[in-house]
C-alpha cells in the first residue's frame, strides 16, 4: 500500500495464545475507520455473524484503532490462486455470499440516488486516481496520456477520452442505480473469507466502507467481478507478462494475464452470473457491475505503485481493456 494514499496499518497480536487483529487508523483514514466500526457495531442481528466482532476500540482525536478475532479461515484471492483448493468449495463459498447480499443486505435501507452519483462516485474518482498515478510514474506518461493504445495489436481508447462517451446523458442515466441501498462497500476478494467446517460453510466479510448514505450495490459486485472476471490477484502478485514500446505513435503493447485453471474459473464466473440473476430482479446490474469492475482496475494503480512486478501499470491496462470492451458492447 501507499504511504500517501493508506494511513491505517493492521497487525496481528497474541493474548493468552489466542491471536487477534488490531486496526488502526491515522488523517485520512480516520473518518473511515470510525465509519467502520459504527457500521460493525450496529448490524443487524441476524447478519452480525457474518462480519467481524469488534471486542474492543478506542478513539481519539488523532487516531483510532479496534480489536477483532482473527479469523483463521480461507481468503478468496488466496483460494482462487491454490491448485489445492477445490472450486466446488469456493463456488459454496459464493453462493452462500449471493444469498446472503440479496436477501438481507442490498434490499435494505433504500435512499434515494444524488443525480451527479456516477459522476461523482466512479468518473473523478479514476480521474483524480489516473492523475495521481501519472504523477508518481512520468515514465508512463504516454501509456497514460495517449489517445489510443494498441495491445497484443488491437487499437483501444486510452481511458480519458473514453470519460466524454461515457458522459453522454444517454449512458450516464443507464449507469445511475434506481436507489441506493445498505452494502458491503468493499467486497474485494481479500475481504472475503471463507470456511467449511462440519459440513457448514461460513463466512466473514472484512473491512466495510460504507456510510449513511448507502451506495450501489453493483459498485460491490464489481469488486468481486475484479477477481473472479478480472483477475485483479493474479495481476496484483505478478503473474503477468508485459512489454511495451511507448515512444510509437500509437504506443504498442503485449500485456497477457497467467489465467492458472482458465475453464475452472469461466465455469465458477458464469455460475456466479446465473446466481445473482437467480436472486436479483434488478435487470440493469449486470451492465452496471462490468462498468464498476473496470473503473475499479482504473482506479486502482495508487495503491500499488510499490509493487516490484509492475502491478499498477498491470491493473491499468486490464481496466482499459474491460472499459473498452464495456463500451463496445453495453453503451
Ligand atoms: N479479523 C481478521 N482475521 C483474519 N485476517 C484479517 C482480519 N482482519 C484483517 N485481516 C487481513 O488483513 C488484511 C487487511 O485488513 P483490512 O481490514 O482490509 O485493512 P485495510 O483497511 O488496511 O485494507 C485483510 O485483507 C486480511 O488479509
Ligand atoms: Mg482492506
Amino acid at each position: 500500500m501507499v504511504q500517501a494514499l493508506n494511513f491505517s496499518s493492521v497487525e496481528v497480536m497474541n493474548r493468552n495464545d489466542q491471536a487477534y487483529i488490531v486496526k488502526t487508523a491515522q488523517q485520512k483514514d480516520l473518518v473511515t475507520t470510525i465509519e467502520q466500526i459504527h457500521y460493525l457495531q450496529n448490524l443487524p442481528d441476524e447478519i452480525k455473524s457474518y462480519f467481524p466482532e469488534i471486542t474492543e476500540f478506542n478513539i481519539t482525536a488523532e487516531s483510532v484503532s479496534y480489536h477483532m478475532p482473527f479469523y483463521k479461515m480461507n481468503q478468496l484471492d488466496d483460494a482462487l490462486l491454490d491448485p489445492d483448493c477445490q472450486m466446488d468449495e469456493i463456488h459454496e463459498a459464493l453462493t452462500l455470499l449471493i444469498d446472503l447480499l440479496f436477501s438481507h443486505i442490498y434490499g435494505k435501507d433504500s435512499k434515494p440516488v444524488p443525480e451527479d452519483f456516477v459522476l461523482k462516485t466512479h468518473i473523478q474518482r479514476m480521474e483524480k486516481r489516473i492523475h495521481y498515478f501519472l504523477s508518481q510514474r512520468p515514465d508512463l506518461c504516454r501509456l497514460i496520456l495517449s489517445p489510443a493504445l494498441k495491445i497484443n495489436g488491437e487499437i483501444f481508447t486510452n481511458t480519458l477520452p473514453s470519460f466524454d462517451f461515457l458522459l453522454r446523458e444517454k449512458n450516464l442515466e443507464s449507469l445511475t442505480p434506481s436507489n441506493l441501498s445498505f452494502v458491503h462497500g468493499d467486497l474485494e476478494a481479500n475481504h472475503i473469507l471463507f470456511l467449511k467446517q462440519q459440513g457448514e460453510m461460513q463466512l466473514k466479510l472484512l473491512d466495510p466502507r460504507s456510510t449513511d448514505k448507502g451506495g450501489d450495490f453493483a459498485y460491490d459486485l464489481g469488486k468481486l467481478f475484479q477477481s473472479i472476471h478480472g483477475k485483479s490477484h493474479v495481476i496484483q502478485r505478478g503473474q503477468f507478462s508485459l512489454k511495451y514500446e511507448l515512444e510509437k505513435d500509437i504506443p504498442e503493447i503485449e500485456f497477457y494475464v497467467n489465467s492458472g485453471r482458465p475453464s475452472e474459473y469461466k465455469d465458477l464466473f458464469d455460475k456466479v452470473i446465473n446466481r445473482i440473476n437467480e436472486r436479483c430482479n434488478d435487470k440493469n446490474w449486470e451492465k452496471r457491475t462490468l462498468f464498476s469492475e473496470a473503473a475499479h482496475f482504473l482506479s486502482a494503480p495508487p495503491f500499488f505503485l510499490e509493487s516490484d512486478c509492475d502491478a499498477a501499470a498491470g491493473l491499468y491496462l486490464q481496466g482499459i481493456l474491460l472499459l473498452n470492451d464495456f463500451m463496445k458492447n453495453h453503451l
